[in-house]
């Protein structure tokens, strides 16, 4: 009989929420399975191990009974399903990211959105870029791809943030919940008015698309599909566009080399692989198992850090640093297998083709004051907090 993994007692979950960086980095070399008391999960941090069990989903399902997220969306959104029935949901959003349409109906709009967010912001002074821009662009690039172009800003935000806090809501908290439960009525509400728009106007918005489909999923689900990418649509490409900018402008010879080459797809790629968006996802063991040797009991939970996965020593030569221009290695920001993030290719163009591109043409002299006072946090989701930039 194959043993238990190790146990960690030690870490706590306010250290992987400031700096859990040197933390997977010890985990890797020591006890890359270790089941870590903090969070109440056995954490995977190796490349080969994550991408092993994404891509096993008959082994390792997303329909975890033991998370808060079905009381947070009040819902079983595509996220925690699996086989034909995930397989059915995520088809019928499947034609607002087809790539025609990326190029013919989301370019135009995410590019008119990226003049209107850089046409605001002042010249000369220090922005957080974070509120005036990443978290906007966001918010109103993805209203217009899922149509609920009539939600404001600072609403799909704010929904985001209640949905992604009560699906954390790992101690069962009432707080958090009653907020996701006041974000869940408004969406609804908004939902309900937008139904006959989009039934006299089909467009290639997600909602249009699985609205006026010939064989529709239940309109429950359609709701709830919408708000997991309203929770999972907005803090990536924010998190992804501040982290990018931070690197360049941390590294001004990189910055140099990406402008002269127009290497901003480079730039995006290393952005999310130093630092993914979304660092951890978690996975229920469907029979008893194994990994590297230890075994792992029907009904463990597994989490697989691909923030760690993405610095891992065996495919990345100093993993912990950004380097545009590394050898290119397959990262896993967007994760693996059937959950592979399907809005990979609209953040790509939001952010690579067109944010960067225009803000630094906009402002080529920008630079960050004081890169040591930029605050970073989160364990499930890691990102910048707050980024103070000289726009010039
Ligand atoms: C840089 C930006 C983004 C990153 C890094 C990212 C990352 C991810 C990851 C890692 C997953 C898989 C999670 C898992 O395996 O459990 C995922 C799934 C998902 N993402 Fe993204 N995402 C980004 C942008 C977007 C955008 C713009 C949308 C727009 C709608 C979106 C919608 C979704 C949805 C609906 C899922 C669930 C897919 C499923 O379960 O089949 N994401 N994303």
């Amino acid at each position: 009989m194959t043993e238990l993994a190790p146990v960690n007692a030690d870490i706590t979950l306010q250290q992987l929420d400031r700096d859990p960086f040197p933390i997977y980095k010890r985990f890797r070399a020591e006890s890359p399975v270790l089941r870590v008391q903090a969070v109440g999960r056995t954490l995977l941090t190796k490349a080969v191990d994550t991408r092993y069990v994404k891509e096993h989903p008959t082994l390792f399902s997303n329909d975890d009974p033991n998370t808060p997220m079905k009381r947070a969306f009040r819902a079983h959104t595509l996220m925690r399903k699996d086989g034909h029935a995930h397989q059915r949901e995520r088809d019928a959003m499947q034609q607002t990211f087809h790539p025609a349409v990326i190029r013919d109906e989301w370019a135009p709009r995410y590019e008119a959105i990226a003049e209107d967010c850089v046409s605001r912001l002042p010249r000369g002074e220090v922005v957080d870029l974070f509120q005036a821009l990443s978290g906007p662009y966001a918010a109103r690039g993805l209203a217009a791809l899922l149509g609920v172009d009539e939600a404001h800003d600072a609403d799909m935000q704010r929904w985001s943030q209640c949905l992604i806090d009560g699906a954390g809501n790992f101690g069962w908290q009432d707080e958090p919940f009653a907020r996701s439960d006041s974000a869940n009525d408004e969406m609804d509400t908004l939902f309900d008015s937008l139904q006959a728009r989009h039934k006299a106007q089909p467009n290639p918005s997600a909602f249009s698309v699985m609205l006026n489909a010939d064989d529709p999923i239940p309109l429950s689900q359609i709701y709830a599909n919408i708000k997991i990418a309203i929770g999972g649509g907005i803090n990536e490409p924010r998190d992804a566009l501040n982290t990018i900018l931070f690197g360049l402008l941390t590294h001004p010879d990189q910055l140099a080399e990406v402008k002269q080459k127009s290497d901003w797809g480079k730039a995006f790629e290393e952005g999310i692989r130093w630092v993914a968006p979304i660092s951890v996802s978690s996975r229920l063991a469907t029979e008893d198992t194994e990994i590297r040797g230890f075994r792992i009991p029907k009904g463990d939970t597994v989490m697989t850090v691909q923030a760690s996965a993405n610095r891992d020593e065996d495919l990345f030569d100093d993993g912990e640093s950004f380097n545009v221009y590394r050898d290119k290695k397959p990262h896993q920001a967007f994760g693996n297998g059937p959950h592979f993030c399907p809005g990979s290719h609209v953040a790509r163009r939001a952010i690579a083709q067109i944010m960067l591109p225009l803000l630094f043409e906009c402002f080529p002299n920008m630079r960050l004051p004081d890169p040591a006072a930029v605050p970073w946090r989160g364990f499930g989701f890691h990102g910048i907090t707050a980024l103070p930039v000289h726009l010039a």
